[in-house]
């Protein structure tokens, strides 16, 4: 018999056969954080601190998961997070990937940054297709990409906010590897050291659309970046204003989010601008170092804006508790980035349906054992959340002025 666990039992069992298959500078880029890392071990450790209250004799015998997400029925609440190199963890890694999430009827969100042409997974794969945009200095060019994306048919369009600068990914620098994809004297060791990545990945590529790189640029864009160490932005994104954002409400009708709101203020912001929903992020702790956990704003962020739009939420989940944990908090979904590129590492398609099936299995059981038939019974009561700092501040003797901490006068 067909074993569908691909020997991996739970994310991490995932996430270490992709560290064995992928070469070294690759794994790294997909997987560290910032500087120290601060950001990516607290998204961690927020969820630890964050406990579940059961309820029993409860009968949660029918129990589903399913949930509405921007008018849409789907049988799980989660959605693949926009991940620039899926194109990278296997060949055509972005059509493996969608076509898991069609599979699971979850949203599967494409990158500006992918490997494979926004068309061509819309043709190959189908499902319920997000685009991600990441705007350039020069908005002309990345409005004739969300004309693009409207005439491929995505359903959603994502605009990440979060990446007025790149992240500092020193180790990145490091071990030298770059889009679009060149030999360096620091990675051809990597990759000869990781034949099956080389040849199962590396070569296609090679022998049908050349080495990888970004297939959703412009010519005029794709010109001015030669190889550039990935994550490094090839292009300015410091000049973004919440009027960038008024302008695309204009030119896409569908449903539009935003994407890296860590404050609830501005959360607001981007209901007032028309978006129709904003996912909490800290983009997996890839950018700002010491950026909070979404998890621990996303309650701020639902009380601000929760009745007038959808409040989406990722950044370090990997159990089915941690998923339970933000629905409980007032979250419609969550989004996956690293566990499911750590799926189509392993095995293309059936790799991500493997990381996919594991958030299935265990959001069920975390289900049942805290008496909750289905998603629409969670509740903060399921919760014991942590005192949180600002409590710690206030009885320090510190008191908050519209958001802003002072010291208190005694
Ligand atoms: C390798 C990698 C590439 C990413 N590329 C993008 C991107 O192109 N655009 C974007 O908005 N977010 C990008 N992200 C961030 C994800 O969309 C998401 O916010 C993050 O991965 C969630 O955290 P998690 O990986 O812990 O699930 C990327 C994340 C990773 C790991």
């Amino acid at each position: 018999m067909k074993d569908n666990t691909l020997g991996a039992y739970n994310i991490a069992d995932l996430r270490e056969t992709a560290r064995r298959r992928l070469p070294k500078g690759i794994f790294e880029f997909v997987d560290r954080g910032s500087e120290d890392e601060v950001a990516l071990r607290n998204n961690r450790t927020a969820f630890e601190r964050i406990k579940l209250k059961p309820r029993t004799l409860v009968d949660v015998s029918a129990r589903s998961q399913e949930i509405t997400l921007f008018g849409h029925a789907q049988k799980m609440p989660i959605a693949i997070a926009p991940t620039g190199t899926a194109g990278l963890m296997y060949y055509q890694g972005e059509i493996e990937l969608a076509r898991a999430a069609a599979a699971a009827g979850i949203p599967f969100t494409l990158a500006t940054g992918s490997m494979t042409a926004m068309e061509t997974v819309a043709a190959q794969a189908g499902g319920r297709l997000w685009f991600q945009l990441y705007m350039w200095p020069d908005r002309s060019l990345s409005h004739r990409l969300v004309e693009r994306a409207k005439a491929a048919g995505y359903h959603a369009l994502v605009v990440t906010v979060d990446g007025a600068a790149s992240g500092n990914r020193e180790y990145n620098l490091r071990n030298g590897f770059t889009v679009p994809f060149s030999f360096t004297r620091r990675n051809v060791t990597d990759v000869l050291m990781h034949p099956g990545w080389m040849l199962a990945v590396l070569a296609r590529y090679v022998f049908t659309t050349g080495m990888p790189r970004y297939e959703n640029y412009p010519s005029e864009l794709r010109n001015k970046i030669t190889a550039r160490p990935m994550g490094k932005s090839m292009l300015r994104n410091d000049s973004l204003t919440w009027d960038d954002l008024r302008m695309l409400r204009k030119i896409w009708p569908h449903t539009l989010i935003v994407k890296g709101i860590l404050h609830p203020r501005d959360a607001i912001l981007a209901a007032d601008c028309g978006a129709d929903g904003v996912i909490v992020s800290n983009h997996g702790g890839r950018n700002l170092d010491s950026s909070m956990a979404p998890i621990d704003v996303l309650p701020e962020v639902v009380d601000a804006v929760g009745k007038r739009i959808t409040v989406i939420v990722d950044s370090g989940f990997r159990r089915g508790s941690d998923v339970v944990k933000a629905l409980a908090l007032g979250a419609k979904a969550v989004l996956t980035g690293r566990p499911t590129l750590y799926g189509t590492a392993v095995a293309g398609e059936a790799g991500a349906a493997r990381a996919i099936g594991i958030f299935r299995e265990e959001i069920d059981r975390v289900l049942a054992l805290l008496g909750c038939p289905s998603i629409a019974a969670l509740s903060r009561d399921c919760l014991v959340l942590p005192p949180t700092a600002d409590a710690a501040v206030g009885k320090a003797g510190l008191k908050l002025v519209d958001g802003a901490r002072v010291a208190a006068e005694h």
